[in-house]
C-alpha cells in the first residue's frame, strides 16, 4: 500500500494538538507551545500534501493560526484567534471546537478534482438537462417577489457501469462546483459514531464552498440488513442526511448544494428515505444512440477508426453498459496495438532510452480485434436484473 505523507502528517498532527491542549489545561504554557509548534509544521505537511490549490490555501491559514498560538504563549500575550478561527460567539476555543476544526479537514479531504464535463457522457441527454436547469433556477436571478423552488436532491439508480459516478463528476466539472466524493459505506466504517457529525460538517463545508456538488455512492449501506437491528449511531446519521436532504438546514437562497446519491439496490432503501429525494432518475442500460454516442467517446474521439462499420458496433453492443463498451473499445485497442507493434516488447528489454525512442504504430481496428474484445467482455446486466429495475421503478413511480 502506498503511504500517504498527508495521512501520516494529519495523524501525528492530532497526537500533537492533543499534547499541547492537554499541556495548557495544567498550565504548562512552555510545553503547549512547544507542541503547537509542532501542530504547525505537521499541519503545513498535510496541507502541502493536498492537490487542490484551494484547499492547501485554507490549509495553511492554520499553519498560521498554530504559529501565532505558539508565539502567544511564548511570550505570555494573550492570543487573538486568525479571522478563519472565529467562529460564532465564543473566542475562545475549546476542545469541542478543536473537533469540529478536525471534522472539518477530513471533509476537505473528501474534496475531489474533477476534469470531466458534460461531453464525456453519451447519451443520458434529459438528465443531464435536467441537472442544468436545476443550477440555473436556483442560481439565476429571479425577478423581485417572485420565489421559484428548484430541486437539490436526486437519487440515481440503475445496473452497475451506466455512468452514475461520471455523471455525478461530470455535473460538478461542468458547473465549476466543488467535487465531495463520498462512499457511504466508507463513512459508516471509518466514522461509525461520528458520521453524523462528520456530515454535518460536509454540509456546512458545501454551503460555505457554494456552488457545490455532494456524491454519496452506495446510498443503500444507510439501510441496515433486515434482522441486524438498528444502533443508535446509525439513527443519528440517518436522521441527518434525512435533514440535510429536506433542506432544513439550508435557507440561504444563492448557496446551491446539489446532493446525487447514487445506488444499484434502490429495493433496499426505505420509504422515508425515498421520499426525501425529489428526482428519482433511473440511468438505464444505453439505447442505440447513446452506445452511438459512447462509442465515438471511447473510439472517434480517441483518434481510433475501425474495420467495422458504427452501426453495426452499435448494434453488436446490445446490453452492454457504458463501462463494458468502455472495456470493449480498450480490449480491442490493446488488440491492436499489439498487431500493429510486435518489437515493443524486445524494445523494453533494451532500456528507457529505446522506448522513449520508438514510436507506436497504429491500425484502424480489424474485425479480429473486434472478436477477441467481444469475446473478453461481456455484459454483466441480464433480463431480469432488468426486469428487477423496471418492476421497482414502476412500484416506486406509480
Ligand atoms: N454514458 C456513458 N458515456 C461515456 N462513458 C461511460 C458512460 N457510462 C459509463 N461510462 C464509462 O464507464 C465508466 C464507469 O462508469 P460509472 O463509474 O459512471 O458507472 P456507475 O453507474 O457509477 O457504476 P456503479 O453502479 O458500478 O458504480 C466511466 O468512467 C466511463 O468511462
Ligand atoms: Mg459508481
Amino acid at each position: 500500500m502506498p503511504i500517504n505523507i498527508g495521512e501520516m502528517a494529519y495523524a501525528e498532527f492530532k497526537k500533537a494538538l492533543k499534547r499541547a491542549e492537554d499541556a495548557l489545561r495544567k498550565g504548562q504554557t512552555g510545553d503547549a507551545a512547544a507542541a503547537y509548534r509542532q501542530c504547525a509544521e505537521l499541519y503545513r505537511q498535510y496541507a502541502s500534501s493536498a492537490n487542490d490549490p484551494a484547499v492547501r490555501r485554507q490549509r495553511m491559514e492554520r499553519v498560521q493560526f498554530y504559529q501565532e498560538k505558539a508565539h502567544a504563549l511564548d511570550n505570555n500575550i494573550p492570543y487573538e484567534p486568525a479571522p478563519s478561527e472565529r467562529r460564532g460567539p465564543k473566542a475562545s476555543r475549546s476542545s469541542e471546537e478543536s473537533t469540529t476544526d478536525d471534522y472539518e479537514s477530513e471533509v476537505l479531504n473528501l474534496l475531489q478534482q474533477t476534469s470531466v464535463r458534460w461531453a464525456d457522457i453519451g447519451g443520458l441527454e434529459d438528465t443531464k438537462a435536467a441537472i442544468k436547469s436545476a443550477y440555473g433556477l436556483a442560481l439565476a436571478r429571479k425577478p423581485d417577489g417572485i420565489e421559484i423552488s428548484s430541486w437539490h436532491n436526486v437519487l440515481l439508480y440503475g445496473p452497475p457501469g451506466t455512468g452514475k459516478t461520471l455523471l455525478a463528476a461530470a455535473t460538478a466539472g461542468s458547473l465549476d462546483a466543488n467535487f465531495f466524493n463520498v462512499k457511504v459505506s466508507n463513512l459508516l466504517s471509518k466514522y461509525f459514531g461520528e458520521s453524523s457529525k462528520l456530515i454535518t460538517a460536509l454540509y456546512a463545508a458545501a454551503r460555505k464552498m457554494s456552488p457545490s456538488v455532494i456524491f454519496l455512492d452506495e446510498f443503500e449501506s444507510l439501510t441496515p440488513p433486515r434482522g441486524s437491528g438498528e444502533s443508535g449511531a446509525e439513527r443519528r446519521i440517518v436522521s441527518t442526511i434525512l435533514a440535510e436532504l429536506d433542506g432544513l438546514a439550508t435557507k440561504e437562497d444563492e448557496n446551491f448544494v446539489l446532493t446525487m446519491g447514487a445506488t444499484n439496490v434502490p429495493w433496499l432503501l426505505d420509504t422515508a428515505i425515498l421520499s426525501r429525494f425529489q428526482r428519482r432518475i433511473y440511468v438505464p442500460l444505453p439505447d442505440p444512440a447513446a452506445r452511438k454516442a459512447i462509442l465515438k467517446i471511447h473510439l472517434t474521439k480517441r483518434g481510433h477508426k475501425s474495420a467495422l462499420g458504427m452501426d453495426e458496433l452499435v448494434r453488436r453492443t446490445d446490453g452492454y453498459a457504458g463501462r463494458e463498451i468502455e472495456q470493449l473499445c480498450q480490449t480491442a485497442v490493446a488488440s491492436m496495438t499489439q498487431r500493429a507493434n510486435p518489437d515493443l516488447l524486445t524494445v523494453v528489454d533494451q532500456g528507457q532510452e529505446a522506448v522513449r525512442n520508438y514510436h507506436i504504430r497504429i491500425e484502424p481496428l480489424s474485425e479480429e480485434d473486434f472478436r477477441t474484445a467481444f469475446d473478453q467482455v461481456q455484459p454483466i446486466a441480464d433480463a431480469v436484473m432488468l426486469r428487477k429495475y423496471s418492476d421497482w421503478a414502476q412500484k416506486a413511480e406509480g
